[in-house]
């Protein structure tokens, strides 16, 4: 009845089943070629003037949509010759080739709309024998000849939209296998006899769609070609109240089943209007959008086997007993904002629904009265309706009352009926008072969610409901006590629903207000800050699978330092299948608290304050499936801890939590997440970051590298080895700091000893007259002199200018020569040498080129005072790192430190000038 209905609604939409893929209106990843997927070619959105030529040719479906084609040359496709498929809407094209078709043999589906097409003739469409659906709606179709004649499989046709003067679209019989054709929105006004003759060997169709359509003229045989015809839609159109009753009588010899008015102006009723259907068997009728405030008495009598009537979204303004007379097979009634109050100057007046309007609804099984505002409901309002089994009042409005409650009278209407769901979603309830649903014996769902209720639930409330199998009490306003009796006539319930419900103290009560419910399933606590509750709450409720307790307070409740240890309230729920207790402040979850949670497949405690997990914690949870700890505080994921838990896992959820990506801290997690065996961790990449060590802030975890723990295991040996050297190492540094130059005098004398000072073979002394030229500012003689010369005696023999310089000789020859016949060069660098120019523009420049030319070795730098290292290159050309440590000495402060000096001075002179590397 309204499967061809829908098909036909969905005309335009239809294509996509097809061809469609992901729609493109995802604009954010805008697609530069053709995508290719399963044998289907999505070109769509891509500015083509041509079909591309370098898709696969084996593709069964191309989508060309949304282009600048001008045409769609049969040789150009000839290449695809398999295609089903083709979509071509949305381009420019004028015409449609024979060759189209000639080249593409197998074509079922093409879709021309929104296009430039103009004259179609009979042979541009005649050899496409295999098409089953064509859409060329909203182009400039003028038909010539019979353009369709040679769609002999043709199912759907669609010419909506294309400024047609007449129905009519061929004189001779044809289109032998439609099913459904649409002709909306073009600008005939007139159905003549003889308009679907060409339809009269069409013996399939059964679906037609005039939407949109201004009728003047309707004959009244103008539908007799049509003898299958089971479905009309005229929405929106346009048609006076004579062409609406020529119309309709023309539908009363019709096989007529379903009948669609949407959007007609149809504002009133009369009692006449439905008249000339007495004869069909009508089943469906959609009245809705109509502004429609009048219903004229039995209006509808004529439609006795009338089934589902639609007249949401209208403006009635009172159903009385003679609105639905004579709908004796009626099952279903929406009237979805249907309803509406009148807004008068001063006061609005409800509509109004008066008693037994619904008494002749015998078979009435569905009752849709949501979203509408009518006076009230009296212990008259639903009598008659002996078959109801749901009533929808969600989002409406029926009371006067300033307290706006049910009462023991609200329903009694009902007390007849089947009803097995009540919908009173947002109906503003403030008040259940005793037996407020003791009418309804057979109810099984029961909806009060969005209400106001306020008030100490006591248990007479649910009187009477003896079925009842939900109870969803969700999103009132906090304001619902509970006693330990609130349940006690509801104990079949299975589903019941408080979140956002009750006062934080409701569920604190012994027994727990929940002891009745033995068969509970499902229960939802969230969103109550609760942050009391007892041991006991749960107490039988053995059977409980699904268990919501996020947005809540319970942190204290599961800390080892609670007052009495803390509340396992889990413990008798070993059915358990989910568990959410996100949101709730929790820092610790104690041992046993999960316990026996053998079936648990769904456990959330996101956006906790969870750091050290215990170990055992998780190791009854078997069967988890689902896991989220995403946005809580732990460092570390360690196997102990979260092997049992994640060895079943299709999804875990575990990002934002400040991860430390050590050896011990995660290398395990990464390794299982390389691993994943099926576990799906969407944001991976993105949302799983390191925050310790200082290396990988702010690094993907999956940048951790596991080879970097390869060596270093085992982990406890290489503490142990890692601590001793820290402690040796900080002995040592102490001992360096505060005697460091003692215990180097005492290495070097004791090398000395062993070694000699010199590692200079005996040849490369032989080449040289001195042991060292020293080169030093004026200022410095003195030092020169006092520390030097006592060295001399030994075995060593230094140069200096003062003393040693040639006599007879030219200054600068007598420099060189005594450079040339000295092993080493000795720079005593203080301040003035820097600044004597006779070191920077001679003496330098010669040892300098001594260096490169000999070695690095034979400069030693001997400093008196601190000199900044920048000052030495720019005037000495040396920096201290060019040389080996050796060769630098600094002259001691500490006079007891001198011996140490010379010690260090002999062993610089004595180091071989050869390179060492
Ligand atoms: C209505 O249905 C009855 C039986 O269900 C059938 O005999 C009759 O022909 C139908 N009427 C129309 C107009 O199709
Ligand atoms: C239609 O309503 C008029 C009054 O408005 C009444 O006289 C007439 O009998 C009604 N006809 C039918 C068929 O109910
Ligand atoms: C409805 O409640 C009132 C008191 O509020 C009581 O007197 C009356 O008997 C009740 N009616 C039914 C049908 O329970
Ligand atoms: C809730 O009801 C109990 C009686 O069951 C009462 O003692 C308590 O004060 C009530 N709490 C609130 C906040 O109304
Ligand atoms: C609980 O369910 C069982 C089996 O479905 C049923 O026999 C029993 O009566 C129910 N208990 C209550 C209190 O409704
Ligand atoms: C994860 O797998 C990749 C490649 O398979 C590998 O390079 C990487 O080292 C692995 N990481 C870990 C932690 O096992
Ligand atoms: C992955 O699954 C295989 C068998 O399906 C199993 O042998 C292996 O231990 C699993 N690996 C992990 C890390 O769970």
């Amino acid at each position: 009845m309204t499967a061809p209905l829908s098909c036909l609604l969905t005309c335009s939409l239809f294509i996509f089943n097809f061809i469609g893929g992901p729609y493109p209106c995802m604009a954010s990843a805008k697609k530069s070629t053709c995508i290719i997927q399963g044998g289907r070619a999505d070109c769509s959105h891509l500015s083509l003037r041509v079909i591309p030529s370098d898709l696969p040719s084996n593709i069964s479906s191309l989508d060309v949509s949304h282009n600048k084609l001008v045409k769609v040359p049969g040789d150009s496709l000839g290449r695809y010759r398999g295609l089903i498929h083709l979509n071509a809407s949305y381009n420019s094209i004028a015409r449609v080739d024979e060759s189209l078709c000639q080249s593409l043999p197998l074509l079922q589906t093409l879709n021309l709309e929104h296009n430039q097409v103009h004259l179609l003739k009979k042979e541009d469409l005649g050899q496409c024998t295999t098409l089953t659906w064509l859409n060329i709606a909203n182009n400039r179709l003028k038909l010539q000849e019979e353009p369709f004649s040679g769609l002999q499989n043709l199912q759907h046709l669609d010419v909506s939209k294309n400024k047609l003067q007449s129905a009519k679209l061929g004189s001779r019989p044809q289109l032998p296998s439609l099913r459904s054709l649409c002709l909306g929105q073009n600008v005939f006004t007139s159905l003549k006899s003889e308009d679907f003759s060409y339809l009269s060997s069409s013996p399939s169709l059964q679906a037609l769609n005039l939407s949109y359509v201004s009728l003047k003229t309707v004959e009244s045989r103008c539908f007799q070609p049509i003898s299958g015809l089971r479905t009309l839609i005229l929405d929106g159109s346009d048609m006076s109240s004579q062409a609406m009753s020529k119309l309709l009588s023309a539908l009363s010899a019709t096989a007529i089943d379903s009948l669609s008015l949407q959007r007609m102006k149809l504002v009133a009723l009369g009692n006449l209007t439905f008249a000339e259907l007495q004869k069909t068997n009508l089943t469906y009728l959609d009245l809705s959008a109509n502004g429609m405030t009048n219903i004229e008495d039995g209006s509808f009598q004529w439609l006795p086997k009338l089934q589902s009537l639609i007249l949401s979204d209208n403006n009635l303004r009172r159903l009385t007993r003679g609105t639905f007379q004579g709908l004796k097979t009626l099952k279903k009634l929406q009237l979805t904002s249907a309803l509406t109050s009148a807004l008068g100057k001063k006061h609005t007046s409800p509509a109004v629904i008066e008693d037994y309007a619904f008494q002749s609804l015998n078979n009435l099984k569905s009752l849709m009265l949501d979203h509408t505002a009518f006076l009230k409901i009296t212990e008259k309002t639903f009598t008659g309706l002996t078959s109801l089994t749901e009533l929808d009042l969600s989002w409406s409005s029926y009371t006067q009352t300033p307290q706006r409650g049910l009462t023991n009278k609200t329903f009694v209407s009902l007390k007849d009926s089947p009803l097995k769901k009540l919908n009173l979603a947002g109906n503003a309830l403030t008040e259940l008072q005793p037996g407020s649903f003791s009418a309804l014996s057979s109810l099984v769902v029961l909806i009060l969610d969005f209400n106001f209720i306020k008030q100490t639930l006591t248990g007479r409330e649910f009187e009477g409901l003896s079925q009842i199998q939900e109870i969803h009490l969700s999103n009132n306003i906090q304001s619902i006590n509970l006693t330990s009796s609130s349940f006690v006539n509801v104990s079949c319930v299975r589903v019941l629903t408080l979140g956002k419900s009750l006062k934080a103290e409701a569920l604190n009560k012994d027994p727990s207000p929940l002891w009745p419910l033995t068969n509970l399933t499902v229960l939802d606590l969230s969103n109550n800050n609760i942050a009391n509750i007892r041991t006991n709450l749960l107490k039988g409720l053995t059977d409980l699978k699904v268990l919501k307790l996020q947005h809540n307070n319970l942190a204290r409740l599961w800390k080892m330092a609670n007052l009495g240890g803390p509340v396992l309230f889990l413990k008798d729920t070993h059915k358990l299948e989910t568990l959410q207790m996100d949101y709730n402040g929790l820092d610790e979850i104690p041992v046993g608290a999960l316990q026996g949670l053998t079936s648990l497949s769904v456990l959330t405690l996101s956006n906790n304050l969870l750091n050290n997990l215990k170990n055992p914690v998780f190791d009854d949870l078997k069967s988890l499936r689902v896991l989220t700890l995403a946005k809580n505080l732990i460092t570390n994921v360690r196997p102990e801890v979260f092997q049992t838990p994640m060895s079943n896992l299709s999804v875990l959820w575990m990002d934002k939590n400040p991860f430390d990506c050590t050896c011990e801290g995660i290398l395990w997690f990464v390794t299982r997440l390389n691993n994943t065996n099926g576990t799906s961790v969407p944001g991976l990449k993105d949302n799983y970051k390191c925050n310790t060590p200082l290396m990988y802030f702010n690094r993907s975890i999956m940048d951790f590298d596991p080879m970097s723990c390869k060596d270093k295991t085992p982990f406890q040996a290489l503490y142990m080895l890692s601590s001793t050297a820290v402690l040796i190492m900080m002995v040592s540094a102490l001992l360096v700091r505060f005697q460091g130059w003692r215990i180097q005098f005492y290495w070097n004398v004791l090398i000395n000893r062993t070694l000699g000072f010199s590692d200079a073979t005996a040849e490369e002394a032989n080449g040289f007259e001195y042991d060292a030229y020293i080169i030093h500012a004026e200022e410095d003689a003195g030092w020169v002199t006092k520390q030097m010369t006592p060295l001399e005696s030994a075995k060593y023999r230094f140069c200096w200018e003062e003393r040693d310089s040639i006599p007879g000789m030219f200054y600068l020859e007598s420099i060189m020569e005594n450079m040339r016949k000295s092993r080493k060069i000795l720079f005593v660098v203080t301040e003035s040498l820097l600044k004597d120019p006779w070191c920077r523009r001679f003496k330098v420049h010669h040892a300098l080129h001594q260096v490169i030319e000999a070695s690095r070795d034979s400069v030693v730098l001997v400093f008196l005072q601190d000199v900044n290292d920048y000052k030495l290159s720019r005037s000495l050309f040396l920096r201290r790192g060019m040389l080996r440590p050796r060769c630098i000495l600094e002259w001691p402060v500490q006079r007891e430190r001198v011996p140490a000096f010379h010690q260090k001075l002999l062993i610089a002179l004595g180091m071989t000038n050869r390179l060492q590397d």
